[in-house]
Protein backbone atom coordinates (compact mmCIF):
# COMPACT_ATOMS: atom_id res chain seq x y z
CA UNK A 1 0.00 0.00 0.00
CA UNK A 2 2.60 2.42 0.98
CA UNK A 3 4.85 1.77 -2.19
CA UNK A 4 1.25 2.16 -3.98
CA UNK A 5 0.79 5.80 -2.59
CA UNK A 6 3.97 6.72 -3.06
CA UNK A 7 4.36 5.92 -6.55
CA UNK A 8 0.78 7.37 -7.77
CA UNK A 9 2.87 10.40 -5.89
CA UNK A 10 5.10 10.47 -7.87
CA UNK A 11 3.24 9.95 -10.67
CA UNK A 12 1.02 13.04 -10.12
CA UNK A 13 4.06 15.52 -9.55
CA UNK A 14 5.79 14.30 -12.71
CA UNK A 15 2.79 15.29 -14.39
CA UNK A 16 2.33 18.25 -12.73
CA UNK A 17 6.26 19.30 -13.17
CA UNK A 18 5.63 18.68 -16.83
CA UNK A 19 3.07 20.48 -17.38
CA UNK A 20 3.95 23.94 -14.96
CA UNK A 21 7.85 23.41 -16.75
CA UNK A 22 6.01 23.91 -19.76
CA UNK A 23 4.14 26.82 -19.07
CA UNK A 24 7.12 28.50 -17.07
CA UNK A 25 9.09 27.58 -20.24
CA UNK A 26 6.96 29.24 -22.66
CA UNK A 27 6.20 32.37 -20.93
CA UNK A 28 10.26 32.92 -20.82
CA UNK A 29 11.04 31.28 -24.17
CA UNK A 30 8.30 32.46 -26.96
CA UNK A 31 9.80 36.39 -27.17
CA UNK A 32 13.14 34.77 -26.80
CA UNK A 33 12.19 32.31 -29.63
CA UNK A 34 10.37 35.06 -32.04
CA UNK A 35 13.22 37.68 -31.39
CA UNK A 36 15.35 34.64 -32.55
CA UNK A 37 13.62 34.19 -35.27
CA UNK A 38 13.24 38.04 -36.11
CA UNK A 39 17.48 38.52 -35.64
CA UNK A 40 17.67 36.24 -38.69
CA UNK A 41 15.35 38.19 -41.51
CA UNK A 42 17.10 40.57 -43.59
CA UNK A 43 17.26 43.08 -44.08
CA UNK A 44 17.49 44.80 -40.50
CA UNK A 45 17.89 41.10 -38.43
CA UNK A 46 20.37 41.39 -35.74
CA UNK A 47 22.76 38.41 -36.87
CA UNK A 48 21.43 38.36 -40.54
CA UNK A 49 23.87 40.59 -42.06
CA UNK A 50 24.37 40.81 -45.39
CA UNK A 51 20.88 39.00 -46.45
CA UNK A 52 18.52 40.95 -48.81
CA UNK A 53 15.51 42.09 -47.44
CA UNK A 54 13.21 39.80 -46.71
CA UNK A 55 15.65 36.73 -47.00
CA UNK A 56 15.75 34.38 -44.07
CA UNK A 57 18.88 32.72 -43.34
CA UNK A 58 19.07 29.49 -41.88
CA UNK A 59 21.61 30.25 -39.08
CA UNK A 60 24.45 32.61 -38.71
CA UNK A 61 26.50 29.79 -38.32
CA UNK A 62 29.07 30.69 -41.22
CA UNK A 63 30.99 27.59 -40.70
CA UNK A 64 30.85 24.01 -39.33
CA UNK A 65 28.22 23.57 -40.32
CA UNK A 66 27.90 25.89 -42.84
CA UNK A 67 24.10 27.33 -42.57
CA UNK A 68 24.81 30.69 -43.40
CA UNK A 69 22.20 30.70 -46.65
CA UNK A 70 18.39 30.92 -47.61
CA UNK A 71 17.08 27.35 -47.77
CA UNK A 72 12.97 27.97 -49.68
CA UNK A 73 11.49 25.07 -47.27
CA UNK A 74 13.20 26.61 -44.22
CA UNK A 75 12.19 30.65 -45.28
CA UNK A 76 8.50 29.60 -46.36
CA UNK A 77 7.96 27.46 -43.06
CA UNK A 78 9.43 30.36 -41.03
CA UNK A 79 7.34 32.88 -42.99
CA UNK A 80 4.27 30.99 -42.82
CA UNK A 81 4.44 31.14 -38.88
CA UNK A 82 5.18 34.63 -39.14
CA UNK A 83 1.94 34.75 -42.14
CA UNK A 84 0.01 33.55 -39.50
CA UNK A 85 0.69 35.81 -36.70
CA UNK A 86 -0.36 38.37 -38.83
CA UNK A 87 -3.62 36.89 -40.05
CA UNK A 88 -4.35 35.57 -36.54
CA UNK A 89 -3.64 39.51 -35.33
CA UNK A 90 -1.19 38.19 -33.19
CA UNK A 91 1.44 40.38 -34.21
CA UNK A 92 0.36 42.77 -37.35
CA UNK A 93 3.41 44.65 -37.21
CA UNK A 94 5.09 41.87 -38.58
CA UNK A 95 3.80 42.86 -41.99
CA UNK A 96 6.46 44.78 -43.58
CA UNK A 97 8.54 41.06 -43.38
CA UNK A 98 5.90 39.42 -45.29
CA UNK A 99 6.17 42.49 -48.15
CA UNK A 100 9.96 42.04 -48.08
CA UNK A 101 9.62 37.99 -48.22
CA UNK A 102 7.31 38.47 -51.31
CA UNK A 103 9.94 40.89 -53.28
CA UNK A 104 12.95 38.28 -52.39
CA UNK A 105 11.30 35.66 -52.92
CA UNK A 106 9.93 37.48 -56.88
CA UNK A 107 13.41 37.70 -57.58
CA UNK A 108 14.90 34.08 -56.19
CA UNK A 109 12.59 32.69 -58.36
CA UNK A 110 14.00 33.88 -61.62
CA UNK A 111 17.86 33.06 -60.58
CA UNK A 112 19.20 30.31 -62.79
CA UNK A 113 20.90 27.88 -61.09
CA UNK A 114 22.23 24.26 -61.01
CA UNK A 115 18.65 22.65 -61.13
CA UNK A 116 17.93 25.23 -64.16
CA UNK A 117 15.91 28.00 -64.91
CA UNK A 118 12.54 29.66 -63.82
CA UNK A 119 10.89 27.47 -66.92
CA UNK A 120 13.31 24.52 -66.88
CA UNK A 121 13.19 22.96 -63.31
CA UNK A 122 15.51 26.02 -61.49
CA UNK A 123 12.28 26.24 -58.66
CA UNK A 124 13.45 22.97 -56.99
CA UNK A 125 17.00 24.43 -56.41
CA UNK A 126 16.52 24.13 -52.23
CA UNK A 127 19.19 27.02 -51.21
CA UNK A 128 20.74 30.00 -52.55
CA UNK A 129 23.06 32.64 -51.26
CA UNK A 130 21.54 35.66 -48.85
CA UNK A 131 22.47 37.97 -51.42
CA UNK A 132 19.99 36.15 -53.33
CA UNK A 133 22.55 34.55 -55.88
CA UNK A 134 22.64 31.28 -56.88
CA UNK A 135 24.70 28.27 -55.01
CA UNK A 136 26.53 26.33 -57.07
CA UNK A 137 28.10 24.07 -55.44
CA UNK A 138 27.59 20.12 -55.07
CA UNK A 139 24.51 19.65 -53.19
CA UNK A 140 21.27 16.97 -52.64
CA UNK A 141 18.94 19.12 -55.46
CA UNK A 142 16.20 19.29 -56.34
CA UNK A 143 13.81 19.35 -53.59
CA UNK A 144 10.79 19.59 -54.42
CA UNK A 145 8.73 20.47 -51.01
CA UNK A 146 10.37 24.23 -51.48
CA UNK A 147 7.97 25.74 -54.36
CA UNK A 148 4.99 23.61 -52.67
CA UNK A 149 5.68 25.54 -48.95
CA UNK A 150 6.06 29.01 -50.27
CA UNK A 151 3.03 28.73 -52.50
CA UNK A 152 1.09 27.46 -49.27
CA UNK A 153 2.34 30.53 -47.04
CA UNK A 154 1.71 32.87 -50.02
CA UNK A 155 -2.07 31.43 -50.79
CA UNK A 156 -2.42 31.92 -47.19
CA UNK A 157 -1.02 35.51 -47.27
CA UNK A 158 -3.23 36.01 -50.61
CA UNK A 159 -6.48 34.53 -49.03
CA UNK A 160 -6.28 37.19 -46.19
CA UNK A 161 -5.89 39.98 -48.59
CA UNK A 162 -9.00 38.92 -50.69
CA UNK A 163 -11.00 39.07 -47.48
CA UNK A 164 -9.78 42.44 -46.03
CA UNK A 165 -10.77 44.04 -49.70
CA UNK A 166 -6.89 43.98 -50.96
CA UNK A 167 -7.39 41.59 -54.57
CA UNK A 168 -5.80 43.49 -56.99
CA UNK A 169 -2.22 43.05 -55.08
CA UNK A 170 -3.43 39.72 -54.91
CA UNK A 171 -3.59 39.17 -58.64
CA UNK A 172 -0.89 41.50 -59.48
CA UNK A 173 1.84 40.75 -57.54
CA UNK A 174 1.34 37.01 -55.59
CA UNK A 175 -0.77 35.26 -58.38
CA UNK A 176 2.17 35.42 -60.97
CA UNK A 177 4.91 34.35 -58.17
CA UNK A 178 2.11 31.25 -56.80
CA UNK A 179 1.42 30.05 -60.01
CA UNK A 180 5.19 30.02 -61.18
CA UNK A 181 5.45 27.58 -57.94
CA UNK A 182 1.85 25.77 -58.29
CA UNK A 183 3.21 25.14 -62.49
CA UNK A 184 6.16 23.74 -61.17
CA UNK A 185 4.23 21.49 -58.26
CA UNK A 186 1.88 20.39 -60.86
CA UNK A 187 4.25 19.12 -63.50
CA UNK A 188 6.97 17.89 -60.70
CA UNK A 189 5.00 16.18 -57.93
CA UNK A 190 5.45 12.49 -59.72
CA UNK A 191 9.43 12.81 -59.91
CA UNK A 192 11.78 11.90 -57.42
CA UNK A 193 14.16 14.34 -55.52
CA UNK A 194 15.72 15.20 -52.29
CA UNK A 195 14.17 14.82 -49.37
CA UNK A 196 13.56 17.34 -46.23
CA UNK A 197 16.80 16.08 -45.18
CA UNK A 198 18.40 16.73 -48.27
CA UNK A 199 20.17 13.10 -47.61
CA UNK A 200 17.49 10.68 -50.17
CA UNK A 201 16.32 10.98 -53.77
CA UNK A 202 13.03 9.60 -53.98
CA UNK A 203 9.39 10.36 -53.33
CA UNK A 204 9.21 11.94 -49.81
CA UNK A 205 5.58 11.46 -47.50
CA UNK A 206 6.18 15.15 -46.48
CA UNK A 207 6.85 16.62 -50.10
CA UNK A 208 4.15 14.36 -51.55
CA UNK A 209 1.88 16.31 -48.45
CA UNK A 210 2.69 19.32 -48.90
CA UNK A 211 2.69 19.27 -52.87
CA UNK A 212 -0.96 18.05 -52.61
CA UNK A 213 -1.73 20.85 -50.07
CA UNK A 214 -0.49 23.54 -51.88
CA UNK A 215 -2.71 22.21 -55.48
CA UNK A 216 -5.34 21.81 -53.42
CA UNK A 217 -5.48 25.38 -51.84
CA UNK A 218 -3.85 26.71 -55.28
CA UNK A 219 -6.72 25.46 -57.26
CA UNK A 220 -9.29 27.83 -54.75
CA UNK A 221 -7.40 30.56 -54.99
CA UNK A 222 -7.30 30.48 -59.01
CA UNK A 223 -11.64 29.90 -58.74
CA UNK A 224 -11.28 32.80 -56.44
CA UNK A 225 -9.66 35.19 -58.49
CA UNK A 226 -11.16 34.27 -61.60
CA UNK A 227 -7.96 32.80 -63.01
CA UNK A 228 -10.33 29.78 -64.09
CA UNK A 229 -7.96 28.15 -66.45
CA UNK A 230 -5.67 26.49 -64.05
CA UNK A 231 -8.50 24.95 -61.89
CA UNK A 232 -8.87 21.70 -63.54
CA UNK A 233 -5.29 21.03 -63.86
CA UNK A 234 -4.24 21.84 -60.15
CA UNK A 235 -7.09 19.61 -59.42
CA UNK A 236 -6.82 16.60 -60.85
CA UNK A 237 -2.74 17.02 -59.85
CA UNK A 238 -4.04 16.99 -56.17
CA UNK A 239 -6.80 14.28 -56.43
CA UNK A 240 -3.41 12.22 -57.76
CA UNK A 241 -1.01 13.29 -55.50
CA UNK A 242 -3.39 12.45 -52.74
CA UNK A 243 -4.02 8.87 -53.88
CA UNK A 244 -0.46 8.93 -53.98
CA UNK A 245 -0.09 9.90 -50.44
CA UNK A 246 -1.66 6.91 -49.14
CA UNK A 247 0.70 4.38 -50.74
CA UNK A 248 3.68 5.67 -47.94
CA UNK A 249 1.03 3.76 -45.00
CA UNK A 250 2.84 0.54 -43.73
CA UNK A 251 -0.23 -1.22 -42.38
CA UNK A 252 2.21 -3.64 -40.92
CA UNK A 253 3.99 -1.65 -38.89
CA UNK A 254 1.56 1.26 -38.17
CA UNK A 255 3.43 4.02 -39.47
CA UNK A 256 3.72 6.24 -42.73
CA UNK A 257 7.03 5.39 -44.04
CA UNK A 258 8.81 8.30 -44.91
CA UNK A 259 10.52 8.05 -48.07
CA UNK A 260 10.39 5.59 -51.23
CA UNK A 261 13.80 5.11 -51.34
CA UNK A 262 16.88 5.38 -48.72
CA UNK A 263 17.11 1.78 -47.72
CA UNK A 264 16.09 3.26 -43.58
CA UNK A 265 13.36 2.16 -41.57
CA UNK A 266 11.52 4.80 -42.55
CA UNK A 267 10.35 6.18 -38.91
CA UNK A 268 10.82 9.53 -39.26
CA UNK A 269 10.20 13.16 -38.13
CA UNK A 270 9.61 13.89 -41.81
CA UNK A 271 6.09 12.54 -41.02
CA UNK A 272 5.03 14.14 -37.36
CA UNK A 273 6.16 17.79 -39.32
CA UNK A 274 3.77 16.14 -42.36
CA UNK A 275 0.67 15.90 -39.74
CA UNK A 276 1.44 19.68 -38.51
CA UNK A 277 2.14 21.44 -41.55
CA UNK A 278 -1.07 20.01 -43.01
CA UNK A 279 -3.05 21.11 -40.00
CA UNK A 280 -6.60 21.85 -41.28
CA UNK A 281 -9.10 21.64 -38.14
CA UNK A 282 -12.04 21.50 -40.43
CA UNK A 283 -11.14 18.10 -41.65
CA UNK A 284 -11.74 17.04 -38.51
CA UNK A 285 -9.48 13.43 -38.17
CA UNK A 286 -9.14 12.90 -41.63
CA UNK A 287 -6.66 10.01 -41.84
CA UNK A 288 -6.65 10.33 -45.78
CA UNK A 289 -4.92 13.91 -45.10
CA UNK A 290 -2.84 12.64 -41.86
CA UNK A 291 -4.91 15.21 -39.49
CA UNK A 292 -3.15 15.22 -36.43
CA UNK A 293 -5.90 13.64 -34.62
CA UNK A 294 -6.21 10.81 -37.57
CA UNK A 295 -5.61 7.24 -35.89
CA UNK A 296 -2.37 6.93 -38.54
CA UNK A 297 -1.15 9.82 -37.32
CA UNK A 298 -1.25 8.86 -34.22
CA UNK A 299 -0.28 5.61 -34.42
CA UNK A 300 2.59 6.75 -36.38
CA UNK A 301 3.67 9.37 -33.69
CA UNK A 302 4.20 6.57 -31.48
CA UNK A 303 5.60 4.61 -33.59
CA UNK A 304 8.37 7.36 -34.28
CA UNK A 305 8.43 8.85 -30.60
CA UNK A 306 8.89 4.90 -29.40
CA UNK A 307 11.82 4.47 -32.26
CA UNK A 308 14.26 7.04 -30.23
CA UNK A 309 13.62 5.56 -26.28
CA UNK A 310 16.42 3.06 -26.47
CA UNK A 311 18.93 5.15 -28.35
CA UNK A 312 19.84 8.30 -26.68
CA UNK A 313 21.38 8.44 -23.14
CA UNK A 314 19.15 11.02 -22.46
CA UNK A 315 16.11 8.85 -22.77
CA UNK A 316 17.44 6.37 -20.67
CA UNK A 317 15.11 5.32 -17.65
CA UNK A 318 11.98 7.23 -18.88
CA UNK A 319 9.23 4.91 -18.03
CA UNK A 320 7.45 4.31 -21.81
CA UNK A 321 4.62 6.48 -21.31
CA UNK A 322 6.71 9.62 -20.82
CA UNK A 323 7.83 12.12 -23.59
CA UNK A 324 11.79 11.77 -24.81
CA UNK A 325 14.20 13.56 -26.94
CA UNK A 326 13.47 12.85 -30.21
CA UNK A 327 15.20 13.53 -33.36
CA UNK A 328 15.11 13.24 -37.65
CA UNK A 329 15.08 9.41 -37.63
CA UNK A 330 16.75 6.85 -35.87
CA UNK A 331 19.80 6.11 -38.28
CA UNK A 332 20.62 9.34 -37.97
CA UNK A 333 24.35 10.00 -37.66
CA UNK A 334 24.94 13.91 -39.00
CA UNK A 335 26.84 15.23 -36.11
CA UNK A 336 26.72 12.02 -34.69
CA UNK A 337 22.80 11.81 -34.48
CA UNK A 338 21.01 13.61 -32.08
CA UNK A 339 17.50 14.89 -31.26
CA UNK A 340 16.55 17.91 -32.71
CA UNK A 341 14.67 21.14 -30.94
CA UNK A 342 12.63 21.47 -34.23
CA UNK A 343 11.81 17.13 -34.42
CA UNK A 344 10.67 17.30 -30.35
CA UNK A 345 8.42 20.42 -30.48
CA UNK A 346 6.63 18.83 -33.83
CA UNK A 347 5.52 15.96 -31.45
CA UNK A 348 3.94 18.32 -29.25
CA UNK A 349 2.67 20.43 -31.95
CA UNK A 350 0.72 17.58 -33.47
CA UNK A 351 -0.78 16.09 -30.03
CA UNK A 352 -2.08 19.99 -29.05
CA UNK A 353 -3.27 20.07 -32.49
CA UNK A 354 -5.18 16.51 -32.12
CA UNK A 355 -6.30 18.11 -28.82
CA UNK A 356 -8.16 20.80 -30.58
CA UNK A 357 -10.00 18.74 -32.66
CA UNK A 358 -11.45 16.42 -30.17
CA UNK A 359 -12.33 19.42 -28.14
CA UNK A 360 -14.41 21.31 -31.25
CA UNK A 361 -15.86 18.21 -32.08
CA UNK A 362 -16.75 17.13 -28.83
CA UNK A 363 -15.72 13.43 -28.81
CA UNK A 364 -12.61 11.34 -29.30
CA UNK A 365 -12.06 7.98 -31.30
CA UNK A 366 -9.91 5.50 -30.76
CA UNK A 367 -9.48 2.97 -33.29
CA UNK A 368 -7.89 -0.59 -33.63
CA UNK A 369 -5.18 1.49 -35.04
CA UNK A 370 -4.76 4.37 -32.56
CA UNK A 371 -5.53 2.22 -29.78
CA UNK A 372 -1.96 0.47 -28.67
CA UNK A 373 -1.29 5.23 -28.87
CA UNK A 374 -3.70 5.86 -26.47
CA UNK A 375 -3.53 2.50 -24.04
CA UNK A 376 0.03 3.55 -23.53
CA UNK A 377 -1.10 6.75 -21.68
CA UNK A 378 -4.90 4.37 -20.51
CA UNK A 379 -3.99 1.17 -19.95
CA UNK A 380 -6.74 -1.00 -21.30
CA UNK A 381 -8.44 1.80 -23.06
CA UNK A 382 -11.10 0.13 -25.27
CA UNK A 383 -11.63 0.92 -29.48
CA UNK A 384 -14.70 3.23 -29.35
CA UNK A 385 -16.10 7.00 -29.67
CA UNK A 386 -15.92 8.73 -26.28
CA UNK A 387 -17.96 12.05 -26.31
CA UNK A 388 -16.58 14.60 -24.27
CA UNK A 389 -19.35 14.03 -21.44
CA UNK A 390 -17.38 11.24 -20.68
CA UNK A 391 -14.60 9.91 -18.43
CA UNK A 392 -12.50 8.36 -20.74
CA UNK A 393 -12.70 11.43 -22.78
CA UNK A 394 -11.25 13.80 -19.95
CA UNK A 395 -8.95 10.47 -19.20
CA UNK A 396 -7.48 10.53 -22.74
CA UNK A 397 -7.41 14.09 -23.53
CA UNK A 398 -5.54 15.28 -20.02
CA UNK A 399 -2.99 12.22 -20.67
CA UNK A 400 -2.28 13.37 -24.39
CA UNK A 401 -1.63 17.03 -22.76
CA UNK A 402 0.28 15.48 -20.43
CA UNK A 403 2.12 13.83 -22.64
CA UNK A 404 2.45 16.72 -25.26
CA UNK A 405 3.53 18.81 -22.44
CA UNK A 406 6.69 16.48 -21.58
CA UNK A 407 7.97 17.15 -24.99
CA UNK A 408 8.33 20.84 -24.13
CA UNK A 409 9.68 19.76 -21.37
CA UNK A 410 12.59 17.62 -22.81
CA UNK A 411 13.64 21.17 -24.89
CA UNK A 412 13.10 23.02 -21.56
CA UNK A 413 15.45 20.81 -19.88
CA UNK A 414 18.03 21.01 -22.88
CA UNK A 415 17.34 24.71 -23.90
CA UNK A 416 20.28 26.86 -22.31
CA UNK A 417 19.52 29.45 -19.69
CA UNK A 418 19.94 31.61 -22.70
CA UNK A 419 16.82 30.23 -24.78
CA UNK A 420 18.93 30.48 -27.44
CA UNK A 421 18.05 27.17 -29.94
CA UNK A 422 20.12 25.31 -31.95
CA UNK A 423 19.84 22.69 -34.24
CA UNK A 424 20.78 19.46 -31.93
CA UNK A 425 20.99 18.56 -28.77
CA UNK A 426 23.58 15.70 -27.74
CA UNK A 427 22.05 12.39 -27.16
CA UNK A 428 24.48 11.92 -24.28
CA UNK A 429 24.08 15.03 -22.35
CA UNK A 430 21.82 17.17 -23.80
CA UNK A 431 23.98 20.28 -24.46
CA UNK A 432 23.51 22.39 -27.76
CA UNK A 433 24.76 20.92 -31.02
CA UNK A 434 25.45 21.88 -34.59
CA UNK A 435 24.04 25.04 -35.69
CA UNK A 436 23.46 27.70 -33.52
CA UNK A 437 19.74 29.68 -33.29
CA UNK A 438 18.50 27.57 -36.04
CA UNK A 439 15.55 29.87 -37.37
CA UNK A 440 13.29 26.61 -38.20
CA UNK A 441 13.71 25.69 -34.47
CA UNK A 442 12.52 29.28 -33.54
CA UNK A 443 9.68 29.08 -35.47
CA UNK A 444 8.75 25.00 -34.53
CA UNK A 445 8.79 26.64 -31.15
CA UNK A 446 6.37 30.00 -31.72
CA UNK A 447 3.90 27.29 -33.54
CA UNK A 448 4.14 24.28 -30.79
CA UNK A 449 3.23 27.02 -28.46
CA UNK A 450 0.43 28.80 -30.85
CA UNK A 451 -1.25 24.86 -30.78
CA UNK A 452 -1.12 24.89 -26.70
CA UNK A 453 -3.31 28.20 -26.51
CA UNK A 454 -5.41 26.70 -28.59
CA UNK A 455 -4.47 28.45 -31.62
CA UNK A 456 -6.11 27.24 -35.34
CA UNK A 457 -3.81 27.82 -38.19
CA UNK A 458 -6.08 28.57 -41.17
CA UNK A 459 -8.61 26.08 -42.83
CA UNK A 460 -6.85 24.92 -46.54
CA UNK A 461 -9.71 22.82 -47.61
CA UNK A 462 -8.80 19.22 -46.25
CA UNK A 463 -12.19 18.57 -45.69
CA UNK A 464 -14.52 16.47 -47.67
CA UNK A 465 -11.70 15.21 -50.05
CA UNK A 466 -12.44 11.80 -51.66
CA UNK A 467 -9.28 9.88 -52.51
CA UNK A 468 -9.22 8.70 -56.16
CA UNK A 469 -9.88 4.72 -56.16
CA UNK A 470 -7.18 3.87 -58.59
CA UNK A 471 -3.91 5.99 -58.32
CA UNK A 472 -2.93 7.92 -62.20
CA UNK A 473 0.72 9.20 -62.95
CA UNK A 474 1.19 13.20 -63.78
CA UNK A 475 0.70 12.69 -67.45
CA UNK A 476 1.60 16.79 -67.59
CA UNK A 477 4.42 17.70 -69.73
CA UNK A 478 7.79 16.66 -67.85
CA UNK A 479 5.62 15.20 -65.26
CA UNK A 480 7.07 11.17 -65.14
CA UNK A 481 4.18 9.90 -66.76
CA UNK A 482 4.32 12.72 -69.44
CA UNK A 483 5.57 14.07 -72.52
CA UNK A 484 9.00 12.74 -73.03
CA UNK A 485 11.79 12.81 -74.87
CA UNK A 486 13.78 9.89 -76.64
CA UNK A 487 17.69 10.31 -75.81
CA UNK A 488 20.56 7.71 -76.96
CA UNK A 489 22.84 7.29 -75.16
CA UNK A 490 26.12 6.31 -76.44
CA UNK A 491 29.47 5.48 -74.56
CA UNK A 492 32.66 4.47 -76.16
CA UNK A 493 34.08 1.67 -73.67
CA UNK A 494 36.28 -0.77 -74.51
CA UNK A 495 35.51 -4.32 -72.70
CA UNK A 496 36.84 -7.57 -71.43
CA UNK A 497 34.65 -10.60 -72.77
CA UNK A 498 31.70 -11.04 -70.70
CA UNK A 499 32.27 -7.74 -69.51
CA UNK A 500 29.19 -5.48 -69.86
CA UNK A 501 28.09 -1.94 -70.00
CA UNK A 502 25.19 -0.09 -68.20
CA UNK A 503 23.40 3.20 -67.35
CA UNK A 504 21.31 4.87 -64.01
CA UNK A 505 20.94 7.79 -62.92
CA UNK A 506 18.53 10.07 -60.94
CA UNK A 507 15.01 9.53 -62.64
CA UNK A 508 12.52 6.62 -62.58
CA UNK A 509 13.39 6.14 -66.92
CA UNK A 510 17.27 5.75 -65.45
CA UNK A 511 16.04 3.45 -62.50
CA UNK A 512 17.08 5.20 -59.96
CA UNK A 513 20.60 5.05 -59.61
CA UNK A 514 20.03 0.97 -58.51
CA UNK A 515 22.97 -0.82 -59.92
CA UNK A 516 20.79 -4.19 -59.83
CA UNK A 517 18.22 -2.58 -62.39
CA UNK A 518 20.20 -0.29 -64.42
CA UNK A 519 19.88 -0.29 -68.13
CA UNK A 520 21.97 -2.74 -70.10
CA UNK A 521 23.64 -1.01 -73.64
CA UNK A 522 24.20 -2.86 -77.05
CA UNK A 523 27.16 -3.49 -78.33
CA UNK A 524 26.37 -3.76 -81.63
CA UNK A 525 28.82 -0.57 -82.59
CA UNK A 526 31.53 -1.75 -80.18
CA UNK A 527 33.43 -0.40 -78.68
CA UNK A 528 30.44 2.48 -78.64
CA UNK A 529 27.97 0.92 -76.01
CA UNK A 530 24.44 2.10 -77.07
CA UNK A 531 20.78 2.55 -75.66
CA UNK A 532 17.58 4.68 -76.25
CA UNK A 533 15.71 5.72 -73.44
CA UNK A 534 12.64 7.97 -72.80
CA UNK A 535 12.90 10.30 -70.16
CA UNK A 536 11.16 12.95 -69.00
CA UNK A 537 11.87 16.38 -71.28
CA UNK A 538 13.23 19.63 -70.06
CA UNK A 539 14.17 18.24 -66.96
CA UNK A 540 17.96 18.07 -65.29
CA UNK A 541 19.37 14.38 -65.21
CA UNK A 542 22.20 13.06 -63.43
CA UNK A 543 23.45 9.56 -64.54
CA UNK A 544 26.74 7.39 -64.86
CA UNK A 545 27.59 4.32 -66.66
CA UNK A 546 28.38 1.34 -64.70
CA UNK A 547 30.01 -2.10 -65.63
CA UNK A 548 29.43 -5.61 -64.52
CA UNK A 549 31.86 -8.61 -64.69
CA UNK A 550 30.74 -11.50 -62.74
CA UNK A 551 28.72 -10.27 -60.33
CA UNK A 552 30.97 -7.44 -59.92
CA UNK A 553 29.92 -3.47 -60.61
CA UNK A 554 32.32 -0.93 -61.41
CA UNK A 555 31.00 2.32 -61.24
CA UNK A 556 32.55 5.58 -63.92
CA UNK A 557 34.60 8.15 -61.87
CA UNK A 558 32.72 11.27 -59.91
CA UNK A 559 31.32 13.77 -60.72
CA UNK A 560 27.96 12.05 -61.83
CA UNK A 561 27.46 13.14 -65.61
CA UNK A 562 24.10 15.73 -66.57
CA UNK A 563 21.90 15.75 -69.14
CA UNK A 564 19.57 18.60 -69.16
CA UNK A 565 17.17 17.41 -71.81
CA UNK A 566 15.60 18.97 -74.34
CA UNK A 567 11.71 19.46 -75.10
CA UNK A 568 9.82 15.99 -76.96
CA UNK A 569 11.47 14.99 -80.02
CA UNK A 570 14.91 12.91 -79.74
CA UNK A 571 18.58 13.28 -79.11
CA UNK A 572 21.56 11.49 -78.89
CA UNK A 573 24.46 11.91 -76.12
CA UNK A 574 28.11 10.93 -76.65
CA UNK A 575 30.23 9.78 -73.90
CA UNK A 576 33.71 8.11 -73.21
CA UNK A 577 33.84 5.78 -70.02
CA UNK A 578 35.49 7.69 -66.95
C1 LIG B 1 -2.44 45.64 -50.20
O1 LIG B 1 -1.35 44.92 -49.59
C2 LIG B 1 -0.08 45.39 -49.97
C3 LIG B 1 0.96 44.45 -49.36
O2 LIG B 1 0.93 44.43 -47.98
C4 LIG B 1 0.09 46.82 -49.50
O3 LIG B 1 1.34 47.32 -49.91
C5 LIG B 1 -1.01 47.68 -50.09
O4 LIG B 1 -0.94 48.98 -49.54
C6 LIG B 1 -2.38 47.08 -49.76
N1 LIG B 1 -3.43 47.85 -50.45
C7 LIG B 1 -4.57 48.12 -49.88
C8 LIG B 1 -5.57 48.83 -50.73
O5 LIG B 1 -4.83 47.82 -48.72
C1 LIG C 1 4.06 8.55 -59.45
O1 LIG C 1 2.70 8.21 -59.23
C2 LIG C 1 2.41 6.81 -59.31
C3 LIG C 1 0.90 6.66 -59.11
O2 LIG C 1 0.54 7.10 -57.84
C4 LIG C 1 3.22 6.05 -58.28
O3 LIG C 1 3.01 4.66 -58.43
C5 LIG C 1 4.70 6.36 -58.43
O4 LIG C 1 5.43 5.73 -57.41
C6 LIG C 1 4.90 7.85 -58.36
N1 LIG C 1 6.32 8.19 -58.48
C7 LIG C 1 6.85 9.26 -57.89
C8 LIG C 1 8.33 9.41 -58.00
O5 LIG C 1 6.18 10.10 -57.32
C1 LIG D 1 26.47 12.57 -81.08
O1 LIG D 1 26.95 12.07 -82.29
C2 LIG D 1 26.00 12.06 -83.35
C3 LIG D 1 26.62 11.46 -84.60
O2 LIG D 1 27.55 10.51 -84.30
C4 LIG D 1 25.54 13.47 -83.67
O3 LIG D 1 24.52 13.42 -84.64
C5 LIG D 1 25.01 14.11 -82.39
O4 LIG D 1 24.69 15.46 -82.63
C6 LIG D 1 26.04 14.03 -81.27
N1 LIG D 1 25.44 14.56 -80.07
C7 LIG D 1 25.89 15.65 -79.44
C8 LIG D 1 25.14 16.09 -78.21
O5 LIG D 1 26.86 16.26 -79.83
Amino acid sequence: MRFLSLLSAVWTVGFAFAQSNADAFIAKEGPIAKAGLLANIGPSGAKSQGAQAGVVIASPSATDPPYLFTWTRDSALVFQAIIEQVISGTDASLRPHIDNYVRSQTILQQVSNPSGTVSSGGLGEPKFNIDLTAFTGAWGRPQRDGPALRSIALINWANHLLATNNASYVTNSLWPIIKLDLDYVANSWNLTGFDLWEEVNSASFFTTAVQHRSLRQGAALAKAIGQTGVVAGYTTQADNSLCFLQSYWNPSGNFATANTGGGRSGKDSNTVLTSIHTFDAEAGCDAATFQPCSDKALANLFVYVNAFRSIYTVNSGIPANQAVATGRYPEDVYFGGNPWYLSTLAVAEQLYDALIVWNKQGSLTVTAVSQPFFASLSPGVAVGTYAASTSTFTTLTAAVKTFADGFVAKVAQFTPSSGALAEQYDRNDGHPLSAVDLTWSYASALTAFAAREGKTPVSWGASGLTVPTTCERNTSPGGGGGPSVSVTFNVQATTVFGENIFLTGSVEALQNWSPDNAIALNSDNYPIWSVTVSVPANTRIEYKFIRKFNGAVTWESDPNRVINTPAPGSFIENDTWR
